[in-house]
């Protein structure tokens, strides 16, 4: 069985084909991307695939028995057309299934949800494939928090929205794992499936922090406009608002919640104090 992996340059690309590599080895894995360099390291087939070129995917999904196709990075309103090209290359060419990497959230409330409903859209036009499938709805990546931690200290903590709200964490490799079993196993076809681990607020997060690094963080919470200004002035509009969504919707609760990835991977997720533990060993 042969297993394409879209944005292969990519962290969760990269981390998803390194599983596939040690579990269905490096001769059914093929890696997908639009800058098909970035991604030889890898050490697999690499076929070159823009999420704006359908006619990309047409070739690259030749002889491919299953794909993951991971989200795109673009405005939302492009996302949707983009995921199109990879879904129609697929049913072109006989590909039996299509994996989703869609996210958890909430489709409207927040600055986030245009991210969240055009997702939506995306597991929907799976759904109507006629493909097998099975869509996962990550969590919040923990590694960005532990790339940040400089910048938390420069700031004097950790600074956001988030107010006392619960947020589902999860790491790559949790997902890559998860991802692996969506791909593999014919019992979790035509599911969608919530992976993240504990949900925890980020006073908790920045006490976690502090155990593993010997820092002295604590949270600061400020208010949502506050925020996401302060995001837009740092980052642009476009990423200044996702991410300043993300923790207005930590603090409405719409990243707490039940998570199915012990369901998925057949074990429990690792803890925050594993992830973080696991961060620390490759960095
Ligand atoms: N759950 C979370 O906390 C969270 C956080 C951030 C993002 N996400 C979502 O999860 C996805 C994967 O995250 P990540 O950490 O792996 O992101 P990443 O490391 O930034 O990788 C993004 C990948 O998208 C590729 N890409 C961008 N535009 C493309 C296009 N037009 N066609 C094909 N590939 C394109 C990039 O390719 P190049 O190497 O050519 O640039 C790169 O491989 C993201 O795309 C986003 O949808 C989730």
């Amino acid at each position: 069985m042969k297993i394409a992996v879209t944005t292969a340059s990519g962290h969760l690309g990269s981390s998803i084909i390194n599983r596939l590599k040690a579990t269905i080895g490096k001769e059914n894995t093929i890696g997908i991307a639009r800058t098909p360099d970035k991604a030889k390291h890898l050490g697999v087939e690499i076929r070159k695939g823009d999420y704006n070129s359908k006619a990309d995917f047409i070739s690259a999904l030749e002889g491919i028995d299953a794909v993951l196709l991971v989200s795109g990075m673009d405005h939302p309103d492009n996302r949707i057309q983009q995921h199109r090209h990879v879904i129609e290359a697929a049913q072109a060419n006989g590909v039996q299934k299509i994996v989703y990497t869609s996210i958890y959230g909430a489709e409207e409330g927040n600055a986030f949800s245009p991210i969240v409903a055009s997702n939506r859209q995306t597991e929907a036009d799976i759904r109507q494939s006629g493909l097998k499938w099975a869509i996962g709805r990550n969590g919040i990546y923990i590694e960005p928090d532990l790339e940040y931690i400089d910048t938390y200290i420069a700031e004097g903590g950790i600074i956001n929205c988030a107010a006392e709200g619960k947020c589902g964490y999860t790491s790559r490799d949790e997902l890559a794992y998860a991802y692996f079993k969506l791909l593999t196993e014919d019992s979790l076809q035509g599911g969608t499936y919530n992976l993240f681990g504990e949900t925890i607020t980020q006073q908790q997060l920045a006490e976690a922090i502090n155990r593993h690094y010997n820092t002295n963080l604590a949270f600061k919470n400020i208010s949502v406009d506050e925020y996401i200004a302060n995001r837009q002035d740092a980052l642009g509009d476009f990423l200044g608002t996702v991410i300043g969504g993300i923790y207005e919707g930590i603090r409405t609760g719409k990243f707490d919640g039940r998570s199915d990835f012990e369901k998925v991977a057949s074990r429990s997720h690792k803890t925050l104090d594993e992830m973080i533990g696991d961060y620390r060993l490759v960095v």
